[in-house]
């Protein structure tokens, strides 16, 4: 791996992925997406891992996709590249994936972070879709998950005019779960994945491919993809021991299974 370093065990049951491209602000170039894309591949095949944390360093998230890698390309260099289908296996990553952001978090850099379950900033975090001012826009799902997560008018701002979101600013919109002070950001992400961590991994996985349908499906069918991933856990020993446990007033001990 010569982009990310990567730590299978950095708390029990949770691995680290560090984007490590430091004096370009952690740029996103393509074999830096495909470094990743190989380490959580490896980690959802990992029954020793539950949760993965995504980070970079304090000044940098990633300020977004190689601009001097892209700049003197066609459309159909672009087509053929085809960079996006990397992004979407990251996409169908099955374990949950917290982004520990601090620094820049911009294009590419915002879109990967959206790209993750839940983000932890840090007071510096500063996210935003620049693309506007380089003369393009987003193109790995800025457009729709900026929206999703900030609503309608205050996407159209920061995508057309190519401003940034404060870390407050973005938590008040609901981008980001929670702000800490910069030297407290990966503690924080850390914290959160312990709790996740001693959840039953079968129970996390299912709630979350749910939760991912809610974006792509109407309420009825989302609903329907619920109901069956609900009555799918009461096939797990976890949701057994999960239950009797608490009937048994003791804590439960989830194998995953
Ligand atoms: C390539 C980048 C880069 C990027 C920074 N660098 N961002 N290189 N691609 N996206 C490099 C700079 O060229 C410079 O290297 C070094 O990192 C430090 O950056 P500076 O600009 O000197 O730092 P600073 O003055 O602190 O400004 C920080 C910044 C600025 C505001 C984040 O770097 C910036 O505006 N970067 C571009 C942000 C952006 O437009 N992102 C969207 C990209 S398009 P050298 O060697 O020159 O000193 C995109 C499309 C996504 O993401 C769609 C597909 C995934």
């Amino acid at each position: 791996m010569e982009f990310i370093k990567v730590t299978e065990q950095y708390q029990p049951g949770i691995a680290l992925i560090q984007l490590n491209r430091p004096k370009e602000l952690n740029a996103l170039n393509k074999q830096l997406m495909e470094e990743v894309r190989d380490a959580l591949q490896a980690f959802d095949k990992n029954d020793q891992v539950r949760v993965i944390i995504i980070t970079g360093n304090e000044q940098a998230f990633a300020a977004g996709a190689d601009i001097k890698q892209m700049a003197d390309k066609s459309a159909i260099d672009m087509l053929l590249i085809d960079q996006f289908s990397t992004w979407d296996q990251i996409r169908k990553t099955k374990k949950p994936i917290i982004a520990a952001v601090s620094g820049f978090a911009l294009g590419g850099g915002c879109e990967f972070a959206m790209t993750c379950d839940m983000i932890i900033a840090s007071e510096s975090a500063k996210f935003g879709q620049p693309e506007i001012k380089i003369g393009t826009i987003p193109g790995a799902g800025g457009t729709q998950r900026l929206t999703k997560a900030v609503g309608k008018a205050k996407a159209m701002e920061l995508i057309l005019t190519g401003r940034f979101l404060s870390a407050e600013e973005a938590h008040f919109y609901g981008l980001v779960n929670k702000v800490v002070p910069v030297e407290m950001y990966l503690h924080e992400a850390v914290e959160l994945a312990k709790e996740i961590a001693r959840m039953s991994p079968v129970a996390v996985q299912l709630a979350k491919e749910a939760i991912n349908r809610s974006f792509e499906t109407q309420l009825d069918e989302g609903l329907a993809f619920e109901r069956k991933n609900f009555y799918l856990t009461f096939a797990s020993e976890d949701q057994k021991e999960g239950m009797n446990a608490f009937v048994e007033k003791r804590k439960p001990e989830f194998k995953g299974r």
